[in-house]
């Protein structure tokens, strides 16, 4: 049984049959491949997008969603999530999606379950279709990542979808920079500086990060404001650069980027959400219909 955890559990070939089939999706070549298919959503940390997305996905191609309202769950009487896994399998549906605070939640998920788990972002750890549709909307743009430098910027240390675009892309052939204060900037061996201005001048894509409020156990940083000075993404430091600008959402307006380029053709945040669809799509039919050897 094959599981979605980590970016690195799809191939190279893999990544690409996925791009391929959302790519066709997109065009609205779509059959009702999970049809009599039953999928369970469960998350345990608020979302807007994935959830919806991979909602909707399943739902074009013909499956059913079972929603577990994770407040409601028997999580809150006591029950470990290893236990609620092993109970919802019992009920033998054909994948769960799961989102969870605890980093690596799916791995220890595994051993109780007979259907794919895919993860919708466990913690600071891992959002693997975040990537895949950061991929597919890079891609449509550029055609390809080779040589592309593509900056990544803000609380990385925190943030799920900069580690899985810092495995995924220079699969690619991106090179990556990263852009934060010391403060958001783990330990790394890939290329960095402090300075947005910089990464503007070397780069032709800029990936903006949500400042994870909720993942600091103490506040390094003197406010959000005084992080927007140097790091939001503003037309007075873009100016008419030939670049292209994503963030995965939810966006801090004029912390992260700024309304005025929200706006602009460059940004193509509502872009990334319209893949993010096609890329679940595919992501489930992978899974639970997977391609013959
Ligand atoms: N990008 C992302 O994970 O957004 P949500 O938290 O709204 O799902």
């Amino acid at each position: 049984m094959r599981h979605l955890i980590h970016i690195n559990d799809l191939s190279d070939s893999e990544i690409k049959t996925i791009l391929h089939k959302a790519e066709a999706y997109k065009k609205d070549e779509i059959s009702k491949t999970l049809q009599n298919k039953k999928i369970i959503t469960i998350f345990f940390e608020n979302s807007t997008r994935t959830l919806s997305s991979f909602e909707i996905a399943v739902k074009n191609l013909g499956g059913e969603v079972i929603r577990l309202d994770a407040s409601k769950s028997s999580t809150s009487k006591g029950e470990t999530l290893r236990d609620t896994a092993a109970n919802l399998n019992a009920m033998n549906p054909h994948a769960i999606i799961i989102r969870h605070s605890t980093a690596g939640s799916g791995y220890f998920l595994m051993p109780k379950v007979s259907c794919p788990i895919i993860n919708g972002g466990d913690g600071s750890h891992s959002h693997p279709t975040q990537a895949l549709l950061d991929l597919m909307t890079l891609l449509e743009h550029f055609g390809s990542l080779q040589n592309k430098k593509i900056a990544i910027i803000g609380d990385i240390k925190n943030s799920r979808v900069a580690n899985s675009n810092i495995a995924l892309l220079p699969r690619f052939g991106a090179k990556i920079l990263l852009v934060a204060p010391p403060h958001f900037l783990p330990p790394t061996s890939l290329p960095y500086t402090h300075s947005l201005q910089e990464a503007i001048e070397q780069c032709d894509a800029l990936i903006s990060l949500r400042t994870q409020t909720e993942r600091h156990s103490i506040q390094t940083y003197g406010s959000l404001e005084d992080y927007a000075q140097d790091f939001c993404i503003t037309s007075e430091k873009i100016k008419n650069k030939n670049l292209i600008i994503l963030h995965p959402g939810p966006v801090h307006r004029n912390i992260d980027i700024s309304d005025c380029v929200l706006d602009d053709e460059r940004c193509k945040v509502l872009e990334q959400v319209k893949n993010g669809v096609f890329i679940r799509m595919a992501v489930m039919d992978f899974f639970i219909n997977p391609p013959k050897a």
